[in-house]
Formats: structure tokens, sequence, C-alpha cells
């Protein structure tokens, strides 16, 4: 089935989809991103992933490209023209098409906006089974890591780092010792009281939609959650340890280096939790009308 991508205010063949190479987003990564994830047809936690978009475009100055309520026609849109069910939603907007100069262009362009969406098949149940290894590797990012830019490089240098060495993730670590998040993911350690610790949302890591829902979900099972940095030598501690995001959901992890965690097999809490956030993305999300499918 052939893919269709949105952009621009058109919807065409994936393999005609293009952007224009004086694009900002091409040329200096002046752009932001987002990645919804589809499930059953539905956008889960949607109106989250657009609040934190319009917040990355706002602390970069960039205009929405059209209104909150129009866009979310644009994923449902571009979701039903891709048919499918189970997967993602991509949304990339840049501050637009100007002749190359550092400075924003004045007067302003209109941003671009480009959306495409897929298909994705769920873990397997090999690393749901498993769990996964991590490396470490030095948080070498700029101090903006809040806004979902762009401008990934260093995520795309650990990650392959994490790749090369057998491991699926990078957990950065900033220069005092604290692991910040990993390179496209976010970090939780459980402790021996069977509390969640995970680092708190500031300039460091992304607020992630997932860490978010998480927090909400274990809180509402009574489980205590704390908002607090932990350095790496504690994750190697830990009883056990996982990550968070919208492609990963809860996934554990069960190797830092060279530190295996307990019994080298994903922990209960981190099932638990799974379990829970599953539960969620299987009962929630703002369904695609069934007409349109
Ligand atoms: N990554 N931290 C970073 C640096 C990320 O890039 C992501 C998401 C997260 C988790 O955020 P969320 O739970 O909202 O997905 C944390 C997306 C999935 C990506 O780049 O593909």
């Amino acid at each position: 089935m052939s893919r269709i991508a949105y952009v621009n205010g058109r919807y065409v063949p994936h393999g005609e989809a293009s952007v224009h190479i004086e694009d900002r987003g091409y040329q200096f990564a002046d752009g932001v991103y987002e990645v919804v994830a589809v499930r059953d047809g539905a956008l889960i936690d949607g109106a989250w992933h657009m609040e934190r978009l319009q917040r990355s475009l706002s602390e970069l100055q960039i205009a929405m490209p059209m209104s909150a309520a129009a866009m979310n026609v644009v994923f449902r849109e571009t979701v039903r023209r891709n048919r499918f069910q189970t997967g993602i939603v991509y949304v990339q907007i840049s501050r637009g098409v100007a002749r190359r100069d550092h400075p924003f262009p004045n007067p302003a362009v209109r941003p671009a906006l480009v959306v495409t969406a897929r298909r994705t098949p769920l873990q397997s149940d090999k690393v749901i089974e498993e769990g996964i290894a991590v490396i470490s590797q030095a948080d070498i990012r700029w101090q903006r890591c809040d806004i979902k830019s762009i401008s990934l490089l260093p995520n795309v240098l650990v990650k392959q780092a994490a790749r090369s060495q057998g491991a699926f993730e990078a957990w950065q670590v900033d220069g005092d010792g604290y692991v910040t998040e990993g390179g496209s993911t976010n970090v939780w350690i459980i402790n021996g009281d069977g509390h969640l610790i995970t680092r708190p949302v500031e300039n460091a890591i992304l607020n992630g939609i997932t860490r978010r829902r998480l927090i909400e979900l274990a809180k509402a099972r009574g489980i205590i959650v704390e908002e607090r940095s932990f350095t790496l030598e504690e994750a190697k501690s830990a009883r056990e340890a996982f990550l968070t995001s919208t492609t990963s959901f809860v996934t554990g992890v069960v190797k830092i280096d060279d530190t295996v965690l307990g019994n080298g097999r994903p922990g209960i809490r981190t099932r638990e939790l799974r379990g829970l956030y599953m539960e969620f993305m299987s009962q929630n999300g703002d369904k695609v009308p069934s007409s349109h499918l």
C-alpha cells in the first residue's frame, strides 16, 4: 500500500514528498517535532502532545502554521489515508523557507508543516520478556533539551554508540554524574522501597508525555514517585530500571554498561507499570471516527 504524507497543505505520495532546499529545518535544524502513538486508530494523549508542540514553537518564536484543531484534523486524516490502526504520527514544523541567513527571516515567512504516519510493529516479545541493555554516554547537548527540537545530532551519536555496542539505548550523564535521559527516552529507577525515581522536568530533559502519563497512573495506584536526579552509580545499584517513550512505552532495563541489574530480567514493578501503561493505551486516546477507517 502506498504511503501518503502531508506537506504544506497537500497530501502527496510519500515517495514524492519533499521540502525546499532552503527550508530552515534542513539548513539550521530550526524547527520542532512531535511523535504521537496511534493505537487501534486512536491518538494517544494527543492533547498533551499538542500542548508540548505549541510550547516548543513558542519557545523558539515560531508561529503555529494553523490552529491546533485544524492540525488535529490533519493528523487524523494522515492516519486515515495511510490505513493502519497501530503506529505513529510524526509532525515536524520548521521556521519556513528563506534565503540562508542565521537570524530569523524578517518579515517572518510561513512555517513549514510536514506530517507523516506509519504502521509500527509492537515491541517484540523478546524485548518485553528479556528487557534491554543501555550504555552510559556523556551528555554533550545544549541547555534547552526541554524543547523538542529537530536538532538531534548528539542524540543520533549516542544512539549509534549504543547500537554499535549491542545496546538499545544510551543513558546520558551530565558533568556531575547524574543521568539526564536517554537518546530518545526518559529514564527511571526503582529503589529498595519500591519507589519510582525519575529526573525532574527542567531544561536538561524533554518533558516526556509517556513519563507524565506514567506518573499519573503510578500515583493513582498508590506508588510513591520521587522526581529527583540520580547518579549513574545509583542506577547501577537500583532494584529495577526502565525507560519510557511514545515508541518504547515502558521497557525494562536489565543491564547498564557492564552491570546486570537484579536477576537480569525486567523486575516485577516494571512489569506492573508496563501493564498499567498498555492498559491505559488500549482504553484511551482520541478515536478517529470509525466511519473514516
Ligand atoms: N522521542 N527524551 C527524548 C530526548 C526524546 O526524544 C523522547 C521521545 C523522550 C520521550 O518522550 P515521549 O514520552 O513524549 O515520547 C524523552 C521520540 C519518540 C522520538 O524522537 O522518536
